[in-house]
């Protein structure tokens, strides 16, 4: 078993799709191991994104993510970071598979419902940014 890092982003918490996400995430058999509402600065998405700082799409992404409350979690499953890439789809909504919850959710590239990690190393360093060890449950 393994852990990965989830943002269930301010688009999705706005348009409420919060309980519909998290009801999904049980349904496929991920573990909740942490789970808090937070509201970015933008300099706080601007140090989470920080990798992306060169991209032209930065200033819109760290003003978008902080908008608005979002949901932050750690989830357990065996290989739980290409898991929860495939059950959230591509970034962009137009490319995502069938049933991915970006298919389902997301309005466009940068409004894209939720975030996931792209290796176990960033998952480690995305849950260390948001979580203390006591946010996380891992025997209940
Ligand atoms: P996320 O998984 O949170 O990781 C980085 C985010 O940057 C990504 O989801 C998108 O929301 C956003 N992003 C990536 N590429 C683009 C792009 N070309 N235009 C706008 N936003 C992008």
């Amino acid at each position: 078993m393994s852990l990965t890092f989830a943002i269930i982003k301010p688009d999705a918490v706005a348009n409420g799709h919060t309980g519909k996400i998290i009801d999904r995430i049980i349904q496929e058999k991920f573990i909740i191991r942490g789970l808090k509402q937070v509201k970015m600065t933008q300099t706080v998405a601007e140090a989470f994104y920080e990798v992306h700082r060169e991209r032209p799409f930065f200033s819109d992404l760290t003003r978008f993510m902080s908008s608005g409350k979002s949901i932050v979690l750690v989830l357990e499953k065996e290989n739980a970071v290409n898991a929860w890439r495939e059950l959230i789809g591509a970034t962009n909504p137009l490319q995502a598979d069938a049933n991915t919850i970006r298919k389902l959710f997301a309005e466009n590239m940068s409004k894209n419902a939720v975030h996931g990690s792209d290796s176990a190393e960033n998952a480690q360093k995305e849950i260390a940014f948001f979580f203390t060890n006591q946010d996380i449950i891992t025997n209940g």
